[in-house]
């Protein structure tokens, strides 16, 4: 069969209701955009919407670790209320994955991995025709890096479902299922 008449088919996505949705992905995977045509406002929280709280600037890296405080604050009490929380931020480093998993595990909620893995020059073209801000391409290549890494370790940590992307042309097609 044809790649691009494959991609054309929808793909169901399961997510498990409530969940926490892990999305892992370099900048300019497509995780931003994924998650709000998937997911409501509320269940989304973003290292950039967390960083202009902080700091007024989303793209304000300096802010990063305040940031990511409350946006574990915020994960804690939307988990204990068991509700689905997407976390929308590169998600690659396994120790920040590790906390998070923690979290869900404390009150039971399933955990579902969600990865963006394509080529560094699609990240870079999505980069560049993006209008919010301007992501450096050695900091884009350093997370492709790191995320090669994650697609060989996620397996291992424990998610309750892991669903790959290989081609951004799969997420135009893909049906996010509560289950
Ligand atoms: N599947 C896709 N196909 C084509 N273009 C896409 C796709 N997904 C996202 N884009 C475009 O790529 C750009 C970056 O997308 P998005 O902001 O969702 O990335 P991101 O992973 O959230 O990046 P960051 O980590 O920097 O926040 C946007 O301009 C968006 O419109
Ligand atoms: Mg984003």
């Amino acid at each position: 069969m044809a790649r691009r008449e494959r991609y054309r088919r929808s793909v169901n996505l399961v997510v498990p209701d409530p969940a926490l949705v892990l999305l892992i992905g370099p900048s300019g995977s497509g995780k931003s955009t994924f998650a709000a045509a998937h997911f409501g406002p509320t269940e989304i929280l973003s290292s950039d919407w967390m960083r202009s709280m902080v700091a007024d600037d989303a793209a304000d890296q300096d802010a990063s670790t305040e940031a990511f405080r409350v946006l574990a604050i915020f994960a804690n009490g939307r988990l204990k209320r068991r509700l689905t929380t997407v976390i929308d931020a590169t998600n690659l480093r396994g120790a920040n994955r590790k906390k998070f998993r923690q979290v869900a595990a404390r009150y039971g909620v399933p955990t579902v991995a969600i990865l963006f893995d394509f080529a560094l020059s699609t990240y870079a073209s999505h980069n560049a025709g993006r209008a919010d801000r301007v992501v450096e391409s050695d900091v884009v290549a350093d997370q492709a890096s790191r995320m090669r890494d994650a697609v060989a370790t996620v397996p291992l940590e424990g998610y309750t479902r892991i669903h790959v992307f290989h081609d951004p042309g799969e997420v135009a097609v893909v049906s996010v299922v509560r289950s």
